[in-house]
């Protein structure tokens, strides 16, 4: 009796040591994502390929961008990849008006302003590192990511402080919770949403955002990474939605994207 109850018990010892091994496996595995994978290419016509020989496909002009990377060691929180940082200077290039949520230390923003004519309008809505003692969190917001807000908060000059560019850029240091988009309704050609990852924040920027975009206006959304513990409310938050809205998630990044058609 006492051999079969040591059995049972190293059974479910070695199950618990599995599980504890591959946490971030099973739980990737029984997250079945519920936002389609879609090629850019198939996205957005800038992004078609000219075929050069019969095995060689390269870029059109349209695709072709300014860019710069930042090296890891300078600890510079919250950039998007170098991948999904192209798709973004990509479409900034055809953009008028930009609105960004969440600046942070301004590499998008940058990379935006760099890339879109010279008369094009970047607005880029951040909190300043000491508006965030006043942030409140909601019961439905996770905790992780209420965290982070705080944590990614902490710049009030950017990349492009001091650069050329500079002058397409406005900033506005205001919680978006209270910021009041009418006056930039029906005006968006692109938005970026890449601010706070709580549930109530990005509800808010998302519903202000669609609201904002013009008739043929682009959404993309940062940090879609279904079994990440930091994306759970931009993970939930989009797929309960994309039950209405058409969203495709750009297979290869953490951006989701939509277009007003
Ligand atoms: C992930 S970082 C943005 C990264 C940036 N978009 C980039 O690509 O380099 C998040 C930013 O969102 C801002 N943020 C978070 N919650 C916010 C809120 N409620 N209102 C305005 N900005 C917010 C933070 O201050 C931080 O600058």
């Amino acid at each position: 009796m006492i051999s079969k109850i040591f059995l049972a018990l190293s059974f479910f010892a070695n199950i618990f040591l599995i599980y504890l091994l591959n946490r971030k496996k099973i739980k990737n595995f029984l997250h079945l994502p519920k936002i389609k994978k879609v090629d850019i290419t198939s996205l957005n016509q800038i992004f078609s390929l000219n075929s050069i020989s019969s095995n060689l496909k390269g870029p059109k002009e349209n695709t072709i961008v300014k860019s710069f990377s930042i090296t890891s060691d300078n600890k510079i929180v919250g950039m998007t990849s170098d991948y999904e940082a192209w798709i973004i200077s990509s479409l900034s290039k055809k953009s008028k008006n930009i609105f960004e949520f969440g600046t942070c230390s301004g590499k998008t923003t940058y990379l935006m302003a760099l890339n879109s004519d010279e008369d094009t309008q970047i607005t880029s809505i951040t909190l300043k590192p000491d508006e965030v003692n006043f942030i409140k969190k909601e019961n439905k917001d996770s905790k992780i990511s209420f965290r982070n807000i705080k944590n990614e908060s902490i710049y009030d000059k950017f990349l492009f402080t001091n650069s050329n560019v500079e002058k397409k850029i406005q900033i506005i240091f205001e919680n978006s919770l209270k910021f009041d988009e009418k006056n930039f309704h029906g005006k968006m050609d692109l938005i970026f949403i890449d601010g706070g990852h709580t549930y109530s924040v990005i509800k808010n920027d998302t519903e202000k955002s669609f609201k904002m975009l013009n008739s043929r206006g682009i959404i993309l959304w940062h940090d879609y990474v279904p079994g990440k513990k930091s994306s759970k409310d931009v993970v939930k938050y989009l797929e309960e939605i994309s039950k209405t809205k058409k969203i495709s998630h750009i297979k290869n990044t953490s951006l989701c994207y939509f277009q007003n058609k």
